[in-house]
């Protein structure tokens, strides 16, 4: 039944991912025979030990290990790398002193190509297959991004950040300019290949009415294209909104005013949201990004993910780099759970996971092509090590539990854990081998 294929994989693990059919629901299966081929699942079915691997077939053998869709980041900013872990500020005055600055360099193409590429490496050694990411305010930032995926044939999302006030005048666009190198980036990179693009109005401070009309605009004449954004992060940043926007009941009515609502808008944050704006982004299909570590570091506040759940809202995972302090979504999801022990509410591995995986595909309205290992599912993936460290093997060794593990991953874990990521059906990263991109800059 392989033949007819131009490559085929056998991968032989533990392997664990959600189902289609019930959101939140872990398969497991002690052993398991991944097929894949043409960048695509064949079929993943229990191994029986006597199975004859065809001819041209390669087969690899991950025993002992544990094979994971790959993590998917539904909110980061690349040209934030190299001002992670900036001291002592809260939202406004550390985009000010730190983020500006920084996201100021991408405009040298030979910079944000270097950065870039560093970028993707991190991703991948941390176990994260899938991105949708903020670059700077500058198309070249945008171009260096999508030209280093391209190598790799990864599912990227990205997007030129559009601001016109309130930022250092070197970062400081035209509306119209914006709207046209938005477009320009659309026609070059939408749809091309695995890519895809996203309008990034980067939040409603930074936004005069005039480019809101642009990003409306934009999303009106590109339906399929995503919108990102940050909403309802901060105290402070909520106040200047209601203050710019006097018109408007709600920081997300800002947004939806402008109609940048909708399937395939994600909003980043979301934590101080009133009902009505609970009730908005359930009616119009919106999604949101939960970035805990970010909400954590910045001291924004605690995302209510009972909130979402209760009204079914797609809920992404999102490191948030810079302002959030891992690429791992491993660590991500240790602060998700803390963030809500501190409501009450308990987030158990099999949905912390679902939302790193299946359940961000469904926030980015890609459940049908990535976040699990149904046939036909683009074949990205992750090989786990359980017991990378001595911790870990100490805690798992008497748990035969796969909940308990995956717990104890999301706890402790982080890229220590990760031995190899595939892409697309080809190994782009493992555990101990190093590029000339892992020391960038
Ligand atoms: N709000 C507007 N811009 C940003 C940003 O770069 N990071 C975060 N965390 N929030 C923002
Ligand atoms: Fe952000």
């Amino acid at each position: 039944r392989l033949q007819g294929f131009r490559a085929a994989f056998i991968h032989y693990a533990g392997v664990a991912h959600h189902s289609d059919e019930i959101a939140g629901q872990l398969r497991y299966l002690p052993d398991g025979l991944l097929l894949i081929a043409d960048g695509k699942v064949v079929s993943l079915a229990p191994w029986t030990g006597r199975e004859d691997v065809p001819e041209g077939c390669v087969f690899t053998d991950y025993q002992g290990r544990l094979i994971m869709p790959g993590f998917i980041d539904t909110h980061i900013h690349y040209p934030q790398t190299e001002m992670i872990a900036a001291y002592g500020e809260q939202l406004l005055e550390w985009l000010e002193q730190y983020t500006f600055p920084v996201e100021s360099k991408y405009g040298d193409s030979e910079y944000a190509s270097a950065m870039a590429a560093f970028f993707i490496r991190q991703l991948f050694s941390h176990g994260t297959t899938t991105a949708l990411v903020f670059a700077s305010v500058h198309p070249e930032s945008v171009d260096a991004l999508f030209r280093e995926a391209q190598k790799y044939a990864m599912r990227i999302i990205a997007g030129k950040v559009m601001m016109d006030r309130h930022v250092p005048a070197a970062l400081q666009e035209d509306p119209a300019e914006s709207a046209r190198q938005t477009r320009e980036l659309i026609e070059r990179w939408h749809g091309k290949g695995r890519l895809g693009y996203a309008i990034t109005p980067r939040f409603v401070p930074t936004s005069s009415p005039a480019l809101m009309e642009q990003a409306g605009a934009l999303r009106r004449e590109y339906p399929d294209v995503w919108m990102q954004t940050h909403l309802s992060e901060n105290l402070r940043e909520i106040e200047w909104v209601s203050e710019l926007y006097p018109e408007h009941d709600s920081y997300l009515g800002v947004y939806d005013h402008y109609r940048l609502t909708g399937k395939r808008s994600v909003f980043a944050h979301c934590i101080h949201l009133q009902d009505q704006e609970w009730t908005c982004l359930q009616q119009t299909g919106s999604s949101v990004a939960f970035c805990p570590s970010s909400n954590l570091f910045l001291g924004s506040g605690l995302f209510k993910l009972s909130a979402a759940k209760a009204r079914k809202i797609p809920v992404g995972i999102g490191t948030d780099v810079g302002a959030g302090t891992s690429f791992s979504l491993l660590r991500t999801l240790g602060d998700a759970y803390k963030v809500q022990q501190l409501q009450s509410y308990k987030l158990n591995a099999c949905e912390a996971f679902y939302h790193s995986t299946l359940g961000g595909a469904h926030a980015l309205d890609l459940d049908n092509v990535i976040g699990n290992f149904a046939p036909g599912k683009e074949a990205d993936f992750i090989v786990v090590d359980l017991k990378a460290t001595p911790l870990q093997k100490l805690r798992c060794a008497g748990s035969q539990d796969i909940t308990d593990q995956l717990f104890v991953l999301m706890t402790l874990g982080d890229e220590r854990n990760i031995t190899h990521t595939w892409v697309n059906g080809e190994c782009v990263w493992a555990q101990g081998e190093t590029q000339e991109n892992d020391h960038a800059i």
